[in-house]
């Protein structure tokens, strides 16, 4: 029962790493260490060093740990960066899944999570978001993977490579206790750049557009747990490895958060002021992304157990404080 776990050196890949041990399920990482971390793998669990492109190493790692499913973080995920670096996002992400899939085909795999991300809906129509509604991505990086869900419906359909694609809200927070985080180079996100404002490592925070049609003019967000992201991951590929059909599954809690509830969040677990400071819209920011998870919760019995917000910025803050430079490699 070996999952293989491409980016499991990345800050969902390896919550969901240790979610997967915990289920008694043995796990390959598979990781190219391009924005992952080798210390957030424990070192007794079978790391490869490699990169999806390489077809010939993903089937041999397939076939040498008898892989019977993979989970697939692997990939760029930076909004911004993927609007001025296009080839960067159709390369790693669209060109680099093709290559993995092929490589899980020649290694006898036919079973696949997807990490793919609710900005494939683009500006939604209504809230909360259910997964039959209209996909329309405003950024390359949602529209590389809304591609590769195309490809995976291709793939089931052509060779029975059977998938479960999780379109994630906003991932935060740390495991609970941990010695694993959020640890990105560069930090683009809210969470982690509030947190080492608090801890005194950034000047002030800035508010992306305070003229959103939103009660404080902020943008709304639905911020969930990595660790009930994780559990997610579990569900999807035992769902998978149990002979489930493929299906797409919104991943959050269900509860919009404005930056400036975020930001006062912060203030009330951290105890310090964090300066902020009101700056222009950031390109292709919807205004609000709340989920419907209801049909994960109805079809796989997953509940969020850790996304109220103030446990997901409680359980950052531990990370940031005991790691104010991350893992340090
Ligand atoms: N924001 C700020 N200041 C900052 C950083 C962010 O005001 O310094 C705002 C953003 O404008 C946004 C909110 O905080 O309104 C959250 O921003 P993040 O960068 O933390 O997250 P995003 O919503 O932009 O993106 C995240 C993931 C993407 C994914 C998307 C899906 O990073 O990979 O959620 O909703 F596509």
């Amino acid at each position: 029962m070996t999952i293989l776990v491409t980016g499991g050196a990345g800050y969902i890949g390896s919550h969901t790493v240790q979610a997967l041990l915990a289920a008694g399920m043995p796990v390959v990482v598979y990781d190219n260490l391009s924005t992952g971390h080798r210390g957030a793998v424990p070192m007794d669990v079978p790391f490869v060093e490699g990169d999806i492109h390489d077809q010939v190493l993903v089937a041999q790692t397939c076939l040498a740990h008898q892989v019977q499913g993979a989970i697939h973080f692997a990939a760029a995920s930076l909004v911004g960066e993927s609007m001025t670096d296009p080839a960067k996002y159709y390369g790693n992400n669209v060109a680099g899944t093709l290559s993995l899939l092929q490589g899980l085909r020649a290694g006898g795999v036919d079973k696949l999570v997807f990490s793919s991300t609710a900005a494939v809906y683009g500006e939604p129509e209504a809230w909360p978001i259910q997964e039959a509604q209209a996909t329309c991505p405003t950024n390359v990086y949602g529209r590389t993977k809304l591609l590769i869900e195309g490809m995976l419906q291709d793939f089931d359909q052509a060779y029975g490579t059977r998938y479960v694609s999780l379109r994630y809200f906003n991932a935060a927070g740390a495991a609970v206790g941990g010695c694993i985080g959020e640890d990105h180079a560069p930090e683009t996100h809210l969470i982690p750049l509030v947190l080492k404002t608090a801890l005194g490592l950034r000047e002030e925070v800035q508010i992306y557009g305070t003229d959103y049609a939103t009660t404080d003019g902020t943008c709304i967000r639905d911020y969930i747990h990595v660790d009930d992201l994780a559990a997610a991951h579990v569900l999807a590929v035992q769902h998978l490895l149990r002979g489930g059909a493929s299906r797409i599954y919104n991943l959050g809690s269900e509860t919009g958060f404005s930056v400036r509830q975020v930001i006062d969040t912060a203030r009330e677990v951290t105890g310090q002021t964090i300066r902020t400071v009101e700056s222009a819209r950031r390109a292709g920011d919807p205004t609000i992304l709340v989920a419907s998870s209801a049909k994960i919760r109805q079809e796989l019995g997953w509940e969020p157990k850790k996304s109220d917000l103030r446990e997901i910025v409680a359980t950052a803050w531990a990370w940031h404080e005991s790691h104010p430079q991350g893992y340090e490699d």
